[in-house]
């Protein structure tokens, strides 16, 4: 990493202009962030049976994930180990093994090697086994790391399950998934995802229903307490974990957040009008004044889960100039589409407020773009995660 490109950030700044074009910058990111961090690589509910796999990039490589006869998901390399072409091509599939187009070697949803015809006496299949990607699985959620020493995986489990566990999205079905191809450098978008600082002026439908924006607000002051105060007895009530019931979205912890909001007085989920889009309520709830479950990883990964559906979203770089973000909606397995729920409407409250904040990125992205740019300073007040987020960034790269 040449190192005059990190001397050009100022802490308490943005990154400077190349961060968000440089071939070879994207390619550090991708080798030392997107190879070395847990990546979201999609839901438990994708890989229901034993044989079914899924693919995706992360940070560059193709990988398969797959679930055994067990019930356990394994991740490899999507990568022959004869002469290397990618195994299973296909995005979604199901099979008994994991058989190379070019060739035909075939291996175990476990990744060993059990056939290779022709190869002679002296071939050893043992040492020919897909090579392992860490994949670990909690609460409908599946994460990958390409690391040979992963960071322990467990500090984010255990962070994020007291308040994800009751959301039921490991007994859920996809009602959507939507894909954003946007054409502009992934960093837009994770940073514009750590501040709401741009709400106000950019997502009125997001803050009619939440109280992000009014934590400072004395008109408000009262109903706010008021309505977590109420909010918490009832949660406690239906077994859920009010140790992080607030209204804040800062950080939690170093790489990842999570915590429990009310959404606003009178409403109950995140929709246009703040009532119910999905009829049967996910995880069995009884109440549908759940609140929004919110749950944030570095590098990939956002969760807003509602009592009657849930939207998470995984980003996956594909050169400085493209991103595409993965947008997933979920409903309670028992909900029958066209009688609970309509996808488009269960999707129409978090489509929008992506596709502004896509707007909102695709006008910075001329900006940070042009010869005119110069990174400009974080408010400490409003702008605290993205600050934060790229310092995390800046380490990561060897500041
Ligand atoms: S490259 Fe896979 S079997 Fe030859
Ligand atoms: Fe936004």
């Amino acid at each position: 990493m040449n190192v005059h490109w990190l001397n050009g950030y100022r802490p308490g700044y943005g990154l400077p202009r190349d961060f968000y074009t440089n071939a070879d910058i994207f390619a550090e990111e991708q080798e030392r962030i997107f190879r070395n961090n847990w990546f979201f690589a999609g839901h438990s509910i994708e890989l229901p049976k034993s044989g079914d796999y899924m693919t995706l990039n992360v940070g560059g490589a193709p990988v398969v994930v797959v679930r055994d006869r067990d019930g356990k998901v394994h991740a490899h390399h999507n990568v022959c180990r004869h002469r290397g072409s990618i195994i299973c091509t296909k995005e979604k599939g199901k099979a008994t093994r994991l058989v190379c187009p070019y060739h035909s070697w075939s291996y175990a949803h476990d990744g060993q090697l059990v056939g290779a015809p022709m190869m002679g006496e002296s071939f050893d299949k043992a040492e020919h086994g897909l090579k392992g990607v860490h994949a670990e699985e909690f609460d409908g959620l599946i994460f990958v790391n390409l690391s040979d020493t992963p960071s322990p995986f467990d500090e984010l489990r255990d962070h994020l399950s007291p308040i994800l566990k009751s959301q039921g999205m490991n007994r859920a079905k996809i009602a959507l998934i939507r894909d954003y191809e946007l054409d502009l450098n992934w960093k837009l978008v994770v940073e514009n995802n750590r501040e709401c600082y741009h709400c106000e002026a950019n997502h009125h439908g997001y803050v009619s229903v939440q109280y992000d924006t009014e934590n400072d607000n004395p008109d408000l002051k009262g109903e706010i307490t008021e309505r977590l105060a109420d909010c918490a007895i009832r949660w406690e009530k239906a077994g859920l974990d009010t140790a992080r019931v607030n209204t804040s979205s800062d950080y939690t912890a170093e790489w990842f957040r999570a915590n429990r909001t009310p959404v606003r007085k009178g409403m109950v989920t995140e929709s246009p009008d703040g009532q119910l889009v999905c009829d049967v309520l996910m995880a069995g709830f009884s109440d549908p004044d759940m609140g929004t479950a919110r749950a944030n990883t570095n590098i990939n990964f956002w969760c807003h889960a509602n009592s009657d559906y849930a939207h998470t979203v995984r980003i996956t770089p594909v050169s400085p100039t493209k991103t595409i973000v993965r947008g997933y909606w979920l409903v309670d397995e028992n909900a029958v589409e066209g009688r609970d729920y309509d996808p488009e409407k269960v999707a129409a409250f978090h489509d929008e407020v992506m596709s502004e904040d896509w707007e909102i990125c695709r006008r910075q992205w001329i900006g940070v773009t042009s010869p005119g740019f110069q990174p400009g300073p974080y408010s400490p007040l409003k702008e605290q995660n993205v600050d934060r987020y790229v310092r995390w960034y800046a380490r990561q790269m060897g500041a």
